[in-house]
């Protein structure tokens, strides 16, 4: 196994001594040092540089460190018999929902506001809605999680997925293209946890965004490219949505002349909604080296055709 995670040596690190500890007779290598090239059979990539993977003729299995894999199937390095994998490690679902809900009660509850008249020593009562609709887009693992734990708070939580909509108790789950336009109007905060394929990139573009609510909240934890992002400041511009909480953007990290750095519309943070542990990826990847080595189905493979 080579894992190949440019820029994050430390985790790269702890996630080699949980291999090796967990598999002893694994060689666990971390790029860009390792063994014999043609002796490799699995990869663990986060953001691996374009055509590393075509120096490992024997390989099996490619596994994301984290829940998305699109960097994955967007390199045309990985054949096609070669697996691949997400790793959804214990607690990502649940740190998403955490930050999800922060999002999403910062801006029902008004603090913004808040902080900004404190500062100005003001002692300002303001209201809020006694009614809250929020809308999921994506159901998979992390969907779920976020729209379960919105609607223990009492909202009314719509849940979307592309396709068939599979029954979330305590969530108005839709599917389908019309089934979302009809449901934007409603929603007072939308938040985006779809997986990135070519069916969803792009999906946050000026006709979805001019279909939200007025002063309603926009969350992205999911991927930049679903959002076009000239769209959305325009669309911020007009109200709807009123503000923005990305932590992810198209471009990692955002380059300084961005306009989100200085948009009172805009919460940027820097891609940490949820991140993976180490120790926790340790037991999924190992647990999918064995299943490799034995034959056994993977866990969480990617089907190519849907993209995640
Ligand atoms: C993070 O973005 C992940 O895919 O786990």
């Amino acid at each position: 196994v080579v894992i190949i995670m440019p820029g994050r040596e430390a985790e790269a690190g702890r996630l080699a001594e949980g291999l090796r500890r967990r598999l002893p007779s694994t060689a666990v290598g971390v790029w860009p040092e390792y063994g014999a090239a043609d002796e490799v059979t699995a990869v663990v990539s986060w953001r691996h540089p374009p055509g590393v993977l075509e120096g490992f003729p024997a390989l099996r299995m490619v596994a994301s460190f984290g829940a998305g894999a699109e960097h994955l199937l967007e390199d045309a390095a990985v054949p096609a018999g070669v697996a691949v994998v997400r790793t959804v490690a214990d607690g990502l679902a649940r740190d998403l929902a955490e930050y999800v809900v922060a999002a999403v009660t910062r801006h029902r509850r008004r603090l913004r506001e808040h902080e900004r008249d404190q500062r100005r020593r003001r002692w300002r009562p303001r209201t809020y809605p006694a009614r809250w609709t929020d809308l999921v887009l994506g159901m998979g693992r992390m969907g779920v999680v976020s729209a379960r734990a919105l609607a223990a708070l009492g909202h009314e939580v719509l849940g979307w997925r592309r396709s068939v909509a599979a029954p979330v108790s305590g969530v108005n789950c839709l599917a389908g293209m019309p089934a979302l336009a009809d449901a934007l109007p409603d929603a007072d905060a939308v938040v985006c946890l779809l997986p990135l394929t070519p069916a969803t990139g792009d999906l946050i573009d000026e006709s979805f965004l001019a279909r939200m609510k007025p002063g309603s909240l926009l969350v992205n934890v999911a991927r930049g490219r679903h959002v076009v992002e000239d769209d959305l400041l325009d669309a911020l511009d007009r109200g709807r949505p009123k503000h923005a909480v990305l932590d992810v953007v198209r471009t990692e990290p955002l380059p300084p002349e961005h306009p989100f750095w200085d948009h009172p519309g805009v919460t940027l943070t820097p891609h940490v909604a949820a991140l993976t542990d180490p120790e926790a990826a340790a037991d999924r990847i190992a647990d999918n080296l064995r299943r490799l080595d034995a034959g056994e189905p993977l866990l969480d493979e990617v089907d190519r055709e849907l993209g995640y």
